[in-house]
């Protein structure tokens, strides 16, 4: 974790969300009572003015359907103003200026920041040098904590318990920024993790040993060896946009022939989960490509839809815990 990113210990006002890394099992709690809140909250009255003093700035130069919608919508609902710029030709970086420079003009404007970008590492530096927090919405294949906490969100909601979970992971594990984010908090209750991945795609040993003293971790690349006792099933798409360097013709049709070869590793059925049990929660962060076949979707377990919501209270309770205000005592 970079040295000017600071750990939460439960004081959230004004600190950047860069890594779960940042975050205990108590941070956490409070995130996540902040989201029950804020969903009480929704459902009771639709907005609030909590933030109706406040700027949000949504920087997205990756693509994005949830969290650049979820980080407006959340503002949107706490009374905040956004601002907001998508994809790289609509923004100054097409014409060369650095992340830096982009980042100290739009704090002039903005309160908080919240960054999507394809390069791991970019929101650590944009924290660096921005006087207002950042929150990383995604860097290259490197984190995407606030997935992270929604997704515990959900899991929390189904369950009332997120404690010693027995989880699944199947996909991307290498390239897969939620599931990288995802294992370091499941961690932090015990849970044990099963990997099943093609070994091209495996989830990087850094972050197995990382949590080796946490959790049990197994891996393997048949689903079949693990369904049966899994409480989440967490899957993600092969993420094709890694796939893709520069740097010549060759190149590029070697990396197309690895997507073509791993994109249809894993495809969750009707047939599958016949093998799961009947309480098993269904996940992905979305967008699903051919995962997760559409005729799961009224399964009891699918719960992929649910996730969307959770991402919205969660990015709410954020925006308050970061600029110092809570509605919990409230809801
Ligand atoms: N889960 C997720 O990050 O989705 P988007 O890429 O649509 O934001």
């Amino acid at each position: 974790m970079p040295s000017h990113v600071a750990n939460i210990n439960a004081d959230f006002k004004g600190k950047d969300i860069m890594t779960t890394n940042q975050f205990v099992r108590e941070d956490v709690d409070i995130v996540l009572d902040e989201a029950d809140a804020m969903a009480e909250m929704v459902n009771a009255e639709g907005r609030s003015d909590l933030l109706d003093d406040l700027v949000v700035a949504n920087l997205f130069y990756e693509a994005s359907t949830r969290t650049f919608l979820s980080f407006e919508a959340a503002a949107k609902r706490l009374g905040a103003l956004t601002i907001a710029t998508q994809g790289v030709e609509y923004s100054s970086i097409s014409k060369g200026e650095t992340l830096e420079d982009t980042i100290r003009t739009v704090e002039s404007y903005a309160d908080t920041i919240t960054l999507r970008h394809p390069e791991v590492g970019s929101a650590a530096a944009a924290a660096a040098v921005s006087e207002v927090p950042v929150i990383n919405g995604g860097d290259g294949n490197g984190e995407h904590p606030t997935q992270a906490l929604t997704d515990l969100h959900m899991i929390r909601s189904r369950l009332n318990d997120i404690y010693d979970l027995k989880v699944t992971m199947v996909g991307d594990l290498k390239n897969g920024r939620t599931v990288h984010s995802l294992a370091r908090l499941l961690s932090l209750y015990g849970a044990e993790i099963n990997y099943v991945s093609p070994k091209e795609l495996a989830m990087p040993k850094s972050i197995v040993d990382e949590i080796a003293p946490l959790s049990e971790q197994y891996q393997t690349e048949n689903l079949e060896d693990v369904i049966a006792d899994t409480d989440v099933l967490y899957v993600t798409r092969v993420q094709k946009e890694r796939f893709l360097p520069e740097g010549g013709l060759f190149k590029e049709i070697r990396a197309r022939r690895a997507y073509d070869k791993l994109k249809d590793s894993y495809l969750i059925d009707k047939q599958v989960m016949k093998k799961a049990k009947e309480d098993c929660i269904l996940a992905h962060p979305l967008p699903r490509v051919n995962e997760i076949a559409t005729e799961l979707d009224n399964d009891p377990r699918a719960a992929y839809f649910d996730q969307v919501k959770s991402g919205m209270y969660v990015r709410m309770g954020l925006l308050a815990l970061i600029n110092g205000r809570t509605i919990t005592q409230q809801f």
